[in-house]
């Protein structure tokens, strides 16, 4: 930016704090050009000038000096022990024993003193007959008309507060060591200097004068815009970033999935996440000792341990299908099925119970539902596995329904949702007949993204349904990292602030 541009952006106060400087000979402390430019606040000094320093017209210097003071006034007029100490010895013909220290300026005072007075080379000890002597040294001698060092600082302090070049930092370094006598704290001084940009505009001539920054609607009512003088806005100028009110990238994917399925002539449905065996496997023509109903992977309930069956009906003609094939023309899987077995409650293992339980209820033509649904599974987490996760279920069932539709109405669904490289191969459900799986193209490798298929006759005649039904389940928190260019599913549900507030709003 110009400096042209630079001084028809400055503020009021900023314009002052430029000018203010520059009779200050280009450089002073806020405090200085608070006290020289007149200002109401150092406030307005301080925020003034970190506009000047962020357009580069003002430089600010930091610099940290400590600063030392007595914590207590009276501290030279209590005297430190080992002036008494000192007074008492000399007092004692320069010599006396520890006990006699003791009577003369009290215990407390002595055993303080004592340690002191070795440290200061103040007196040397002595072995006589009796017990040990301390005797003054020339030290000692020499501090006893004259302030040691640590009492001439103390002694300084406490006419000011002194900062750290002004002190000798070996005796501020012994005061440190002793309880209550000094305190040391951090002062953070400022200096301001203009600088070239900064002459630059100071050059072009800078007018002190009230300006508008803000265009009122009485201004405009009452045409008094025409003599103000209107600050000129500076759209580079750094601001804060507001982040407006969103919702969460997973449920702006799942309204996406609900709008693409309602458009497509889908009504959504939704059942219960705690369901009976039977509507998670047992319909669904999966045997009772198929491996996926293993504790290993699918969590069954303590409280309610089971959940009852009331469509007799449609239990009798499962538990002939499963036993025999019912007539339904299939051999079945030839064991004696049990109606306990069906009754345990369980998590729902996948969105599918929706579409079966939605079938036992309509089992005549058209129905085309959808469910977005919650699911949960025993297994272990990595990139692309929760225990927990969100399923994309859908069936469409009517006269003449075939596996080409299937394909296309999925595709569709993905193309929409705008992805187009989609592969399709043969998939392993025992409840559908052709079964296939998608997976799209991501991140240089095919990810699964759902499983889908005809169901089987086992799956519909049980339920009364008579014509073919094309059914799917589909990952949402993959399609989702698809979305997103995730690499891992778990970051889908790490409360990011900073992803959550970047992601766009689509
Ligand atoms: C099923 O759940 C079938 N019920 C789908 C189906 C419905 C087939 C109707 C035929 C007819 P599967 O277990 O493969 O299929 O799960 C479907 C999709 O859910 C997977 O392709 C994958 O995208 C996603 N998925 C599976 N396990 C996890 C997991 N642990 N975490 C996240 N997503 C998962």
């Amino acid at each position: 930016m110009s400096a042209t541009q630079l001084l028809e952006g400055l503020s009021y106060p900023e314009r002052k704090v430029l000018l203010t400087l520059e009779g200050l000979d280009g450089g002073a402390s806020p405090e200085r050009v608070f006290e020289a430019g007149q200002f109401q606040q150092l406030v307005e000094v301080m925020n003034a000038s970190s506009w000047l320093q962020s357009k580069g017209l003002v430089d600010i210097k930091e610099s940290a000096k400590k600063f030392y003071s007595l914590k207590a006034k009276d501290i030279l007029d209590r005297g430190l022990p080992e002036r008494k100490a000192l007074q008492f010895i000399g007092s004692n013909q320069g010599r006396c024993t520890i006990a006699e220290l003791e009577q003369g300026i009290g215990k407390g005072d002595a055993s303080l003193a004592i340690g002191w007075l070795k440290r200061k080379s103040l007196v040397s000890m002595e072995k006589g007959e009796g017990a040990p002597s301390m005797v003054l040294t020339d030290i000692g001698k020499r501090s006893l008309g004259a302030d040691m060092p640590d009492e001439a600082l103390l002694r300084t302090l406490a006419q000011a507060d002194r900062p750290e070049d002004e002190v000798d930092t070996n005796v501020v370094a012994q005061l440190k060591t002793r309880q209550d006598l000094i305190t040391e704290r951090l002062v953070v001084s400022r200096e301001l200097s203009v600088t070239d940009l900064g002459r630059e505009v100071l050059a072009l001539g800078i007018e002190l004068k009230e300006e508008v920054a803000q265009l009122t609607p009485e201004l405009i009512k009452t045409g008094k815009w025409r003599d103000v003088s209107i600050r000129k806005y500076d759209v580079n100028t750094f601001a804060p970033s507001l982040y407006a009110a969103k919702k969460h990238p997973l449920t702006r994917v799942a309204d996406e999935v609900r709008r693409i399925f309602i458009q497509m002539g889908f009504t959504e449905v939704d059942d219960e996440y705690v369901q009976a065996a039977f509507w998670n496997m047992d319909a669904l023509f999966t045997p009772q000792d198929h491996p996926a109903r293993d504790m290993q992977d699918t969590f069954y309930l303590k409280r309610p341990a089971k959940v009852e069956i009331e469509e007799e009906d449609i239990i009798a003609k499962v538990k002939a299908v499963h036993e025999n094939g019912g007539d339904t023309g299939s051999l079945g899987w030839r064991y004696a099925w049990s109606r306990e077995e069906a009754e345990r409650a369980l998590l729902r293992t996948h969105t599918t119970p929706n579409s079966i339980r939605y079938l036992a209820k309509h089992p005549d033509p058209p129905a085309k539902v959808f469910s977005i649904g919650r699911i949960f599974r025993n297994e272990s987490i990595d990139m692309t596995h929760l225990p927990e996760f969100v399923q994309i279920e859908g069936i469409i069932m009517e006269e003449g329904a075939n596996f080409d539709m299937l394909v296309n109405v999925l595709r569709e669904f993905y193309r929409r949702m705008g992805f187009d490289t989609i592969r399709v191969r043969p998939g392993p459900f025992p409840y559908t007949e052709p079964s296939l799986e998608i997976d799209i193209y991501f991140n240089g490798r095919w990810m699964e993204l759902g499983g889908a298929g005809v169901f089987r006759p086992e799956v519909t005649a049980p339920l009364g349904v008579k014509h073919p039904v094309l059914a799917w389940g589909l990952g949402f928190e993959r399609l989702a990292m698809l979305r997103w260019n995730l690499k891992d599913i778990r970051e889908l549900y790490i409360t990011d602030l900073d992803m959550l507030r970047s992601s766009p709003v689509f």
